[in-house]
């Protein structure tokens, strides 16, 4: 049995890793996806294998349902028109994955401009509320729940040195999650987080390819590997769907136990 068979689902920032790699693995379970980001094609230097193809012809061609409908979400009207076109396409929403989002690291707080601050503050907080704005609205509508996934970090956590514009973004996230759920509890609209370490994906290749920090970081990692894509998408299949019925406001690590301690062994 597909375990999310027909459900309306809208990924932001999915044309790129993460975002990419959940929107094919629920498209596999069945679902109905919308893709949705700034730009169509993958970002270069992502790990896709099929980075010829936009992750909508991906998940077409592999036999599933896929639209691309463009919107930055730092944009209201742009995350309005995101939610009325997938209504219009597909009748309904069933659920949404924040994902959408922008690193900037390798500096001390006192080096960071306001640029960086700003591009983290918009995407990653600003985009995250907006977008859930809308999809709670329709939600409500609709009135029988909903579903609201925010993809934010174990940054989101604790502090991570190095990366503070990114590091207060994701903890904001991490609070968005707890609020919403709060809220909207009442309504049968569930809200969770997953926190991901560093995984393989364009936004982390520069970090990757940096053979000083592969080895510091891999490492520091008591399961001592990367994060990959799929280890993140198999954790957002289970909370999109009904077999995490009461899984609700959680912040759920995928981090190889990174956050344990700060030795190893
Ligand atoms: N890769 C990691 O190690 C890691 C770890 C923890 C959390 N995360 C989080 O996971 C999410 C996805 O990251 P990723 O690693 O897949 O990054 P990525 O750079 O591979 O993909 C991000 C996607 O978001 C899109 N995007 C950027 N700004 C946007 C905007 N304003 N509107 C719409 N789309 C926009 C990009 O075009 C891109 O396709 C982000 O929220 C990121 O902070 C990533």
């Amino acid at each position: 049995m597909s375990r999310l068979t027909d459900k309306i689902v809208v990924v932001t920032g999915s044309s790129s890793g993460f975002g990419r790699g959940i929107a094919k693995a629920f498209a596999a379970e069945g679902a109905k996806l919308v893709i949705s980001d700034i730009h169509e094609e993958p970002l270069t230097g992502g790990f896709e294998d099929d980075a010829d193809l936009t992750t909508a012809e991906a998940i077409v061609k592999a036999g599933g349902q896929a639209v691309f409908i463009r919107a930055d979400v730092t944009k209201p009207d742009q995350v309005a028109n995101l939610m009325t076109e997938t209504v219009a396409t597909y009748g309904r929403l069933d659920v949404l994955v924040n994902n959408a989002g922008v690193f900037r690291g390798g500096k001390f707080l006192h080096e960071f401009t306001e640029q960086d601050l700003d591009i983290c503050y918009q995407v990653n907080v600003k985009g995250s509320f907006l977008a859930a704005q809308e999809a709670v609205k329709q939600f409500l509508s609709q009135g029988d729940g909903g579903n609201i996934i925010n993809i934010v970090s174990t940054a989101g956590l604790q502090g991570h040195p190095k990366q503070s514009v990114y590091n207060i973004s994701k903890g904001a996230a991490a609070n968005l999650t707890r609020v919403l759920a709060i809220e909207y509890g009442q309504n049968k609209i569930r809200v969770n987080g997953i926190c991901p370490t560093y995984a393989k994906t364009a936004l982390t290749r520069e970090l990757f390819d940096d053979e000083d920090f592969d080895t510091a970081f891999t490492e520091s990692i008591p399961l001592k590997r990367w994060g990959e894509v799929e280890d993140i998408s198999k954790l957002a299949i289970f909370l999109a769907s009904d077999d995490s019925s009461y899984i609700h406001g959680d912040l759920i690590k995928v981090d190889g136990g990174e956050t344990l301690c700060r030795y190893s062994v």
